[in-house]
């Protein structure tokens, strides 16, 4: 159903519902926790929409085969990746502007991570500084006598390197512990105005890129704005520029993710940016296979793009994933219950992981193989 624009945007609840028990529940509620314009921002696809369905669609053609009976004694969710742990292979993908779905933003998010173990990963285009994100969940961590959660900073490169090094060295001074270089969005259209109170904070005194026309009749290609979008050598120039893991963000084929490898990034994320950059490509699901067949376990994968369930997390770790990243759900939940929102959603994908666990006879993660997933015919 289609709300008046006047009957938006409902303020964060005080409370969360007892009706609200899934991903899919807060996905529902979080429509009328937006203004029509944010919400077509967050929900929307590019182009036709072909690869945001894609995403989903891939789950339903997946079917999950149960060892009988199988000892779920000892079994646990945790695992390592670059020397931290994780409660699970779970993360917080990067979102821009998280401002637009609560007044605490960024702010909130890192606190419902930090109360469930939970990495996060920050955009550039985050609405806080990196520095006052990383600040508020040291400070909770400190309240909550536990340790901060795993913090990755995830780079877009300005059109000026200067520019770039510049958050990489404050990421580096704010305790970042890898850097995400996300590589499929420079170009990208978007008709969003950001409402007043919301902006790119790490920017702020930098040149947004923009696509500015160039004489000759050029519309996109020609110009500045392509010119300057991602590459090979800028990885090769980023791997030099710093000693935190690198991370590559945005590939989807094995023959790429060789040569970025063989450049020096420490990880992989398998995605499409949830179906908002080409439209047409694959699910996310369907390609982490051949990347991980081409990268043979020498980095990690991680991968994003529809992830909604416990189940859907299992079949992309079959698959070959180590972690998974959710991306609009911390925007649904943060909408609908702020900071209590967000961190209620990670624990009930936590829970749906560690019962599909359960019931596929694969109490910790190294059971989750291969052979546990099957393609389903006519699907
Ligand atoms: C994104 N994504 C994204 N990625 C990135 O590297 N930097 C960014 O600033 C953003 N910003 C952003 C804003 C919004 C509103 C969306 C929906 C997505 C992509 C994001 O990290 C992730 O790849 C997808 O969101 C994953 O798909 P799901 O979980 O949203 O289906």
């Amino acid at each position: 159903m289609v709300l008046d624009v006047s009957e938006r945007p409902l303020p964060p609840l005080t409370q969360i519902p007892a009706d609200l028990r899934s991903l899919a529940d807060y996905a529902r509620r979080a429509a009328d926790h937006f203004t029509v314009e944010a919400w077509r921002h967050l929900e929307e696809g590019s182009g036709e929409g072909q690869t945001l369905r894609a995403n989903r669609a891939a789950f339903a053609r997946r079917g999950l085969l149960p060892r009988a009976m199988a000892d779920l004694r000892g079994g646990e969710t945790a695992l390592d990746l670059f020397g931290r742990r994780h409660a699970a292979p779970l993360m917080l993908a990067p979102l821009a502007y998280q401002r637009l779905a609560h007044p605490d933003g960024e702010l909130a998010v890192v606190r419902a991570a930090t109360a469930l173990d939970t990495g996060m990963i920050v955009s550039t285009l985050a609405s806080f500084t990196l520095e006052e994100i990383a600040e508020a969940g040291r400070s909770f961590a400190g309240e909550l006598g536990k340790d901060r959660a795993p913090l990755w900073f995830q780079l877009y490169l300005q059109p000026d390197r200067r520019h770039s090094l510049d958050l990489v060295r404050r990421a580096e001074a704010a305790g970042y512990e890898a850097i995400v270089l996300t590589i499929d969005a420079a170009i990208k259209l978007s008709g969003m105005t950001l409402p007043p109170g919301v902006s790119a904070a790490n920017l702020a005194g930098m040149p947004m890129p923009r696509h500015t026309a160039t004489p000759g009749g050029r519309i996109l290609l020609g110009t500045p704005l392509a010119d300057a979008a991602p590459r090979w050598e800028d990885l090769a120039w980023l791997r030099e520029a710093t000693r935190l893991p690198i991370l590559v963000k945005g590939m989807v084929l094995g023959e790429d993710a060789r040569r970025a490898v063989d450049l020096g990034a420490d990880g992989l994320i398998v995605s499409n940016h949830g179906g908002r950059v080409l439209d047409g490509l694959p699910s996310a699901l369907d390609m982490i296979e051949d990347v991980a067949a081409a990268v043979d376990g020498r980095i990690p994968l991680l991968v994003d793009g529809g992830f909604r369930s416990g189940t859907d997390m299992v079949k992309a770790l079959a698959l070959g994933a180590r972690s998974v990243l959710i991306g609009r759900p911390q925007m649904h939940a943060l909408a609908v219950a702020g900071m209590p929102g967000v961190a209620h959603a990670i624990h009930l994908l936590r829970t749906e992981l560690e019962v599909t666990m359960a019931g596929l006879g694969c109490p910790r993660l190294a059971d989750i193989t291969r052979e546990r997933v099957i393609t389903l015919s006519g699907a």
